[in-house]
């Protein structure tokens, strides 16, 4: 037992382990002695993500077959990142992002109900669920008015675990900033630090979006992980903002990274995509309240860090 007498999870799914952000949160939960089953069909996921010696079922979570390992494997909590994380792609497809995040999301609710598991994670977006804000930061208590078909869909599971999760299990919401580091795909749809990173070391030309001024919140992926661990060791349940509570604009953190990256060239600004909010930086206090959580990472720090993970990372501009 942990003081306060949260107990440790000790057999933990989660969905999309092989993910930028599940990875870490695999990493984390391996790293304090649980044992951990990855369910994830590895469409952006990766096993060079994974760790060897983890356990990996490469099956999609919307069908029978993910609810009935779930059920075998007898999990004490569920914490579910699978998802289509891209805005971008949800405005291209908004029938396939539903699909995966709404409706595969609720057979992982039904696949908790059946398993038996006491707690669920669910990571949700913060920087695209509350819209165009009214105030800034937000709080968990903004009203929520997505602007774009990913931000809706993951509001809509968000909306479904108090509705479909029995009462033996204990929900636990995580609105994520801009989450950024290493392993993230640099040649996504999301995740302007891998895109940026990416384009500065092969001295490629760094497109923005808009004209730059929007304003976001990173957080680094290490700080997600820890936020999920203390997530788990709490008996309470919970919706809480995970983020840096620090706006940074695109124009900023180009220069920050160029700095960094030794990359001299002019940004080249395109129109900005549909769907993408003009400014948004959470406000984290609640999470700093019930769980203790604050983001820990230096922003320098943890752009060096990434920059050093694409160096050493091989990975190639797709063309
Ligand atoms: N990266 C961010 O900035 C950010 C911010 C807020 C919230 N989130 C949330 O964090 C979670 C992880 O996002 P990410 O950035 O790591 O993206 P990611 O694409 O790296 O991870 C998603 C993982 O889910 C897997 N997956 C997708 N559909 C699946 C399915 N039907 N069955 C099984 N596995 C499936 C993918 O293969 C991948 O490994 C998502 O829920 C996303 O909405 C991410």
């Amino acid at each position: 037992m942990l003081p306060g007498g949260a107990a440790l999870a000790k057999r933990v799914l989660v969905t999309g382990g092989a993910g930028f952000v599940g990875s870490h949160v695999v990493d984390a939960l391996l790293g304090r002695g649980d044992h951990v089953l990855v369910v994830d069909d590895l469409s952006t996921g990766d096993t060079g993500n994974l760790p060897a010696t983890v356990d990996l079922l490469e099956l999609g979570v919307g069908g029978y077959s993910f609810r009935r390992e779930a059920k075998k494997f007898q999990p004490d909590a569920i914490v579910h990142c699978a998802a289509q994380a891209s805005v971008a792609v949800s405005m291209q497809r908004p029938a396939f992002d539903a699909e995966v995040n709404v409706v595969a999301g609720l057979n992982v609710l039904v696949a908790a109900a059946e398993s038996g598991c006491r707690k669920f994670v669910y990571i949700n977006t913060g920087g695209a669920l509350y819209g165009q804000p009214q105030y800034l930061p937000c709080d968990e208590d903004h009203p929520i008015r997505p602007i774009s078909a990913y931000g809706l869909s993951k509001w809509a599971l968000e909306c479904y675990l108090g509705i479909v999760l029995p009462r033996f299990i204990t929900p636990k919401v995580l609105r994520l900033a801009n989450v950024y580091g290493p392993r993230q795909d640099p040649n996504g749809e999301a995740g302007v630090v891998g895109i940026f990173g990416l384009q500065m070391l092969q001295n490629s030309q760094v497109k923005i979006f808009g004209d730059g001024e929007q304003t976001r919140d990173f957080v680094h992926v290490g700080d997600v992980a820890q936020a999920v661990c203390l997530a788990l060791g709490s008996e309470m349940a919970l919706t809480v903002n995970i983020g840096s509570g620090t706006a940074l604009s695109v124009n900023e953190l180009f220069q920050k990274m160029a700095g960094s990256a030794g990359y001299t060239k002019q940004p080249e600004y395109h129109p900005e995509r549909p769907g993408d909010v003009k400014h948004v930086v959470l406000d984290c206090r609640r999470a700093e309240k019930l769980l203790g959580w604050r983001a820990a990472t230096p922003m320098e720090q943890g752009l060096r860090h990434t920059l050093e993970w694409l160096r050493a990372s091989g990975i190639e501009a797709r063309q």
